[in-house]
């Protein structure tokens, strides 16, 4: 047997404990503005069947042709680890029938996904995403809706040097008359395009905006772009969108040739970047997708939703980086001699019973390593338990923030009933 490490694997990472503090206020801060708006919990598997993807994200797209983690299992089904949350939603949304229980269905989700792309700061292999979706109307005050609360978990967030770019891609129909004058620009000079893009030409020619290459992008000046072909009744759409994006007061950027990468986008589309981040600088995205529960089953019924990647909310968020730097309330006990381990055991678990978190040492340590533990722990106070206090029955309770310390009387701790009145104690002690 040999004793070599065994490493992630490349383009995936831990989430340490620290970071986890700050996912955790995130998620906690996207279910409340979730539930603000009325949106239910769904957290479908992470594997499904990969025609799933193929027919639902398109075949042409680069998630698609080239990403994904697609296996075969012992039964010979082919699967793949989702790369994405919207299918999986309208799977279940078409499976357990759920449009018929009437009105919109909107739901959040959050989990890992998965996309074989290079790994830079900022795009992993496996990384995480927080998505809304809402199923069961194409009004464009759900448009609103939703990339107002998009844009509401990001300030709530301390996020706020952010660009919302916003372009309706239309509905199919107008995308084959964008197509037939794109192709009479294009044509003349696409020897000169990338290997990419001219692939990308026969394909989903939208996508060749997306080119990171100057040159391609220089060539695109002047192209026309898919807004100036769209119905009507898509820019009506657009136009009644805009209106209620006033109307709640969200600033936003109309940026015509803004595409998204996966194929089951109409009309609506946004991204929201962050100035904090360097090439992989689009936070979230998302956008209408009205045609996709028909193409996978269901009764044709609109949609619309957004998702943002985890490590790039967190690397946009003012404290984001620095990890979880700040303590939470709490208590670490520590102790001047073994005889008052018994105590100290009993302390922390009255302590956890009245809701206030609480450790202590299991390694036997000096006091002074104790207390170095405890200013490592993330907790906000220590209490000492030490001869002298100990013989009138009280610890000394100190704040490791600023270093004041007061005295108190465990059997108070003993007594209490609720978590609160531990911290007001705590106040009380430091004046
Ligand atoms: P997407 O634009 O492919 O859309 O991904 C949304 C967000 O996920 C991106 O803005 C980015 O923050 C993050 N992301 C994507 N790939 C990576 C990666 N390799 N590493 C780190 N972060 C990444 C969707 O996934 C759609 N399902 C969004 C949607 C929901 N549209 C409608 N409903």
């Amino acid at each position: 047997m040999s004793g070599e490490k065994i490493k992630a694997i490349y383009g995936t990472k831990d989430i340490l404990p620290d970071e986890a503090v700050i996912w955790q206020r995130i998620l906690s801060v996207v279910s409340r503005m979730a539930s603000n708006y009325n949106y239910g919990f769904i957290n479908p598997p992470i594997f499904e069947a990969t025609e799933l993807f193929t027919r639902g994200i398109g075949e042409s797209s680069d998630v698609v042709s080239k990403e994904m983690y697609t296996f075969r299992d012992k039964g010979d089904r082919s699967l793949t680890l989702r790369p994405e949350g919207t299918a999986s939603v309208v799977r279940s949304y078409i499976e357990h029938s759920l449009g018929a229980r009437g009105g919109v269905f909107k739901v959040w989700y959050a989990g890992p996904m998965f996309r074989q792309e290079r790994p830079q700061a900022g795009r992993y292999r496996q990384f995480y995403q927080f998505g809304i979706e809402a199923i069961g109307s194409s009004d464009p005050s759900l448009d609103a809706e939703i990339i107002s609360l998009n844009r509401s978990i990001f300030s709530e967030l301390g996020i706020d040097d952010l660009e919302l770019s916003l372009n309706s891609i239309g509905m199919p129909g107008s995308r084959e008359a964008h197509r037939q004058a794109f192709s009479d620009f294009i044509n003349p000079m696409l020897g000169e395009f990338c290997g990419d893009c001219q692939r990308r030409f026969s394909t989903n020619p939208l996508r060749m905006f997306d080119c990171k290459e100057a040159g391609c992008q220089d060539r695109l000046a002047g192209a026309p772009v898919i807004l100036d072909y769209i119905s009507a009744e898509d820019r009506e759409h657009f136009d009644r969108v805009l209106e209620f994006l006033e109307l709640a007061g969200i600033t936003y950027k109309i940026d015509k040739r803004m595409v998204r990468g996966l194929d089951y986008y109409t009309r609506t589309a946004w991204e929201i970047k962050s100035k904090r981040l360097g090439s992989q600088d689009s936070i979230s995205g998302g956008g209408r997708y009205d045609l996709l529960v028909e193409q996978l089953g269901g009764q044709p019924t609109p949609g619309i939703g957004f998702a943002a990647g985890m490590e790039r909310v967190i690397l946009a968020m003012p404290d984001g980086a620095a990890g979880g730097s700040g303590r939470k309330t709490g208590v670490y006990i520590a102790i001047r001699h073994e005889r008052f381990k018994t105590e100290a055991f009993k302390l922390s678990q009255a302590l956890r019973g009245i809701g206030v978190p609480a450790d202590l040492d299991y390694l036997g340590r000096s006091l002074k390593a104790q207390m170095k533990q405890a200013d490592r722990s993330g907790l906000s106070h220590t209490m000492i338990l030490a001869e002298d206090e100990m013989d009138r029955g009280a610890g000394i309770v100190r704040n490791l923030e600023n270093s004041k310390q007061f005295e108190i009387l465990l059997v108070d701790i003993y007594k209490m009933s609720g978590g609160h009145q531990f911290g007001e104690a705590i106040e009380k002690g430091e004046g």
